[in-house]
Order: C-alpha cells, then sequence, then structure tokens
C-alpha cells in the first residue's frame, strides 16, 4: 500500500539534532520534485517548514503546521575537464556523505568542512564554513522551487548574496523558496588550506608536513578537531554553534583589548570579529549546566540537550547567555540557529 501523503502529530525527536520532543501538526515526507509540489498542491495548512538534517532548529514548542522533510537525493556529474568537475547534488543528501565522496573521488574545495551536520539544501541557506573554508568558494549556482509558482529557478552565486553565516534566503527571500538542487565546482588539482591555526598542529602531531598534505589528510585532521571539540548529537542533543561570532567596532573593540588584554579579534571589512565563545566563556557559562541544558565544556558556543530538556528550557538558558553578554561587553549576540516557535 502506498503511505499516505500526510501524517499527522508526528514526533520530530528523530528528526533534529537537539532531540527535542517536539510534535508536528502535520508532516510529509518528499522523495522527488513532483512529490514535493503534490504535498504543497493538497495541503490546507498555512504554515510550513522543511526539514532537512535537522540539525539547525530549535522547536520551542510543537509545529502547529506543516513539516516537510526533504529525501531528495542524487548525485550527479555535470561536467569534467583535466581539473575541476561540475557537480550537482540534490538537497535531501547529507552533506557530510558529499564530503566524503568527493575525498574519496580526490575532487577537493569542500575538505575542510567535513562532518557539518545537515543536507546539502541547507549549506547555501547560511553559506555555511569551518576551518577557514565557505561553501561560497566552491559555489555555482543552484535551482530552487518558488513556493508560490511552483517553477523552478535558477540563482547564481552573485544573486545569492552570500554572507558570514548569510544568504538573501535568509534574508529577503526568506520563506519564499525551497531549494532543489545546488551546483558546485570542485577542484581535481586541489588547493590546500590548512591556515587555520588547529589544523596545522593535528598535521603537525602526525608528522605530515603541510606541503605534501592530501584532502584526505586535510578531512581527517578536521574530524579529529571536530571530534575532540563538538559533542556528537547522537549522543548530546545539540545543533553545533548556538551564536554567530559578533563582529564590533574596531573602537569598540579597542576599548575591550584594554579591559581584557587576552581577548581575539579578526579584523574583517565590517570591523573586528570576536570569537562568541571566547565571550561566553569569560562570563563563566563553559561547561555549566542549568536543569537539563548548558553551555558545552569543550566548546562553549554550543548549547546542549542533557536529555529531556524543552526548547523553551534551552532558549530561556541561550537568553541568559545573551543578556550576560550585554551586561559585560555591551556586545548583542544572535542565535545562528533557527528558532522555530509556533
Ligand atoms: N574559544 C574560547 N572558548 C571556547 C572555544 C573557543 O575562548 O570554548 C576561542 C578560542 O580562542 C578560539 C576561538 O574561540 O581560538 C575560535 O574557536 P573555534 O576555532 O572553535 O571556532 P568558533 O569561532 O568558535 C566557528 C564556527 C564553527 C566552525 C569553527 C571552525 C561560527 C558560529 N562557528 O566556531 O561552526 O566549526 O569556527 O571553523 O562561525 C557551526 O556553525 O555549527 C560550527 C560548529
Amino acid at each position: 500500500m502506498m503511505q499516505a501523503l500526510f501524517q499527522h502529530n508526528v514526533a520530530l525527536k528523530s528528526y533534529n539534532t537537539f532531540g527535542l520532543d517536539a510534535k508536528a501538526k502535520v508532516f510529509a515526507e518528499v522523495n522527488s520534485l513532483e512529490q514535493l509540489k503534490q504535498v504543497l498542491l493538497e495541503t490546507d495548512q498555512d504554515k510550513l517548514l522543511f526539514l532537512g538534517g535537522g540539525s539547525n532548529v530549535l522547536f520551542c514548542n510543537d509545529y502547529d503546521g506543516l513539516v516537510i522533510h526533504n529525501a531528495i537525493k542524487g548525485i550527479q556529474v555535470l561536467s569534467e575537464s583535466d581539473d575541476s568537475v561540475l557537480l550537482k547534488i540534490y538537497s535531501g543528501e547529507l552533506w557530510h556523505d558529499l564530503v566524503m565522496h568527493c575525498v574519496e573521488k580526490g575532487w577537493g574545495g569542500i575538505e575542510n568542512m567535513s562532518l557539518i551536520p545537515g543536507t546539502v539544501g541547507a549549506a547555501p541557506m547560511q553559506n555555511i564554513g569551518a576551518y577557514g573554508v565557505e561553501l561560497e568558494q566552491v559555489f555555482e549556482s543552484l535551482e530552487a522551487l518558488n513556493l508560490k509558482s511552483l517553477e523552478l529557478q535558477t540563482f547564481k552565486h552573485d544573486q545569492c548574496q552570500f554572507g558570514y553565516r548569510e544568504s538573501v534566503f535568509k534574508r529577503h527571500l526568506k520563506g519564499q523558496y525551497f531549494i532543489f538542487s545546488v551546483t558546485l565546482r570542485l577542484s581535481k588539482i586541489p588547493v590546500i588550506h590548512a591556515d587555520y591555526g588547529d589544523i596545522v598542529s593535528v598535521l603537525e602531531a602526525q608528522n605530515i608536513p603541510i606541503h605534501s598534505a592530501s584532502i584526505k589528510d586535510i578531512s581527517n585532521a578536521v574530524i579529529k578537531i571536530r571530534q575532540s571539540k563538538l559533542p556528537d548529537p547522537a549522543v548530546l542533543g545539540n545543533s553545533g554553534s548556538f551564536f554567530k561570532n559578533p563582529t564590533v567596532s574596531e573602537a569598540q573593540f579597542n576599548e575591550l583589548k584594554l579591559k581584557y588584554p587576552d581577548i581575539k579579534g579578526f579584523v574583517n571589512e565590517h570591523g573586528v570579529k570576536i570569537p562568541a565563545a571566547w565571550l561566553i566563556e569569560k562570563a563563566g557559562w563553559k561547561g555549566k549546566q542549568i536543569g537539563q541544558t548548558g553551555s558545552h565544556a569543550m566548546q562553549a558556543l554550543v548549547i546542549v540537550n542533557y536529555g529531556g530538556a524543552s526548547g523553551d528550557e534551552i532558549w530561556q538558558h541561550a537568553q541568559n547567555v545573551i543578556e550576560s553578554i550585554v551586561n559585560l561587553f555591551n556586545i548583542q549576540l544572535e542565535a545562528e540557529v533557527n528558532i522555530i516557535r509556533s
């Protein structure tokens, strides 16, 4: 028997990496674009939420609408030359599976982003990045379904307006499109990005000279670093970095530097970016457990669910952190995770 298009009152616990016990009023899983269009045409719900890997959402309560789980998969080589490959990936593929596939094939460009949870469709949404590389560096274009006209549209790099954990799909096109496929250009003559401090030290500890490191060595080093700092969601519920790293003016940074000489900052075109993890640790939150939640002992930027926490409890903790950072440093932290309240 064919599975019904819609299911009702569905537990979302296994669909979000925080492991929150929220329920979806209506739920549908889609395996193809045709199925997605059918779901959109037939639903009677106004509220709509797309879920990929569920690694960047905080459900503050049950979802009073339709949750669509994206299971549209496939990887296709569009064209290939001696030095590069153009790859089309359907948005329901798991990002880390794609990275492993490319590393095995010797296609370079995304190995620094090994082990990032979530799906390929979520990657351009917030221009994922780690260890010195961001998605936009290999991004060519994407296809997205206009949720009103149900037409597929192509967005080239400059139309996506990428920024730090930002794109047009999180800003003024928010909620208007479903990302269906992503096209990346990867290199067969890989360029090694080992400038991020931790990578160098891991390679050195393994006696791998940077100039002879392969993309597999970089991927392995990143996996090692992530596993040492970031909790595995299968063991301890979390959604990676909960906050973005804030950027302040140079004047404010200099003022803070006088008071806190060990503060770290990275100059960018907007000012000075400060690691939020440093601020949170300095404010005394690192490793602190409050009820069933708290800031992680190995990486203060990560908020964890020790088991049975509610979304609201986690959000309350996040707000307490935000408030104390304002009071101490006059800096307003912004959540990186999507806060879902319906
Ligand atoms: N630090 C602390 N305390 C901590 C952790 C870090 O003071 O508990 C300081 C250290 O001085 C360190 C600096 O913060 O030098 C930066 O730390 P880290 O290299 O761990 O990176 P991050 O800025 O905290 C960002 C991304 C991560 C990504 C890493 C590595 C954001 C919001 N987060 O974290 O992405 O893996 O860089 O590139 O930009 C994610 O988005 O979910 C995520 C995990």
